[in-house]
């Protein structure tokens, strides 16, 4: 079983970006917390980060076959794109929206997300913990039928 791990615009600055508000982990270690969450079940992860919005909707229609389910941080993308919604409605796999931020205690502008009607669960402000936790109920949800 395979999860889709896929980060968007200005993730793969994490360490170095605004450490106040997304700490210092950096890119390689979220990938790597989430290939240790996932191993702990036996499961793989395919980690992609991308700044531009059309390889983002490429990344999860790809994932259609390719993975059981998919931990989104879309980025500011989040709130913004109808094409990356249209995406995540079309490819009918399970998917987590994390942020790493409190997004409804920042600008007004991050209080909206295109994606968050259209996905099964939304991690906020969880730091990166929130991606172990978006794996750790993707796990769960796949394999138990009571979620
Ligand atoms: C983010 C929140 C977004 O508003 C912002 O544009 C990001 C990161 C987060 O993980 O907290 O790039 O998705």
């Amino acid at each position: 079983t395979t999860l889709l791990i896929l980060n968007g615009p200005n993730l793969n600055l994490l360490g170095t970006r605004e450490p106040g508000v997304y700490g210092s982990h950096t890119l390689d270690d979220v990938e790597n917390l989430c290939a240790s969450a996932a191993g702990a079940h036996g499961w793989a992860v395919n980690c992609r980060q991308s700044n531009h919005e059309g390889d983002l909707v490429d990344a999860i229609q790809g994932a259609a076959g390719t993975a059981d389910g998919i931990v989104l941080n879309a980025g500011a993308y989040t709130h913004t794109s109808v094409a990356l919604r249209d995406a995540v409605s079309a490819v009918g796999l399970p998917i987590v929206e994390v942020h790493i931020s409190n997004v409804h205690r920042r600008e007004e502008f991050r209080h909206q997300s295109y994606l968050s009607p259209v996905v099964d669960a939304v991690i906020v402000g969880a730091g990166v913990d929130g991606y172990r936790m978006a794996i750790d109920h993707l796990v769960r949800k796949l394999t138990r039928h009571d979620l």
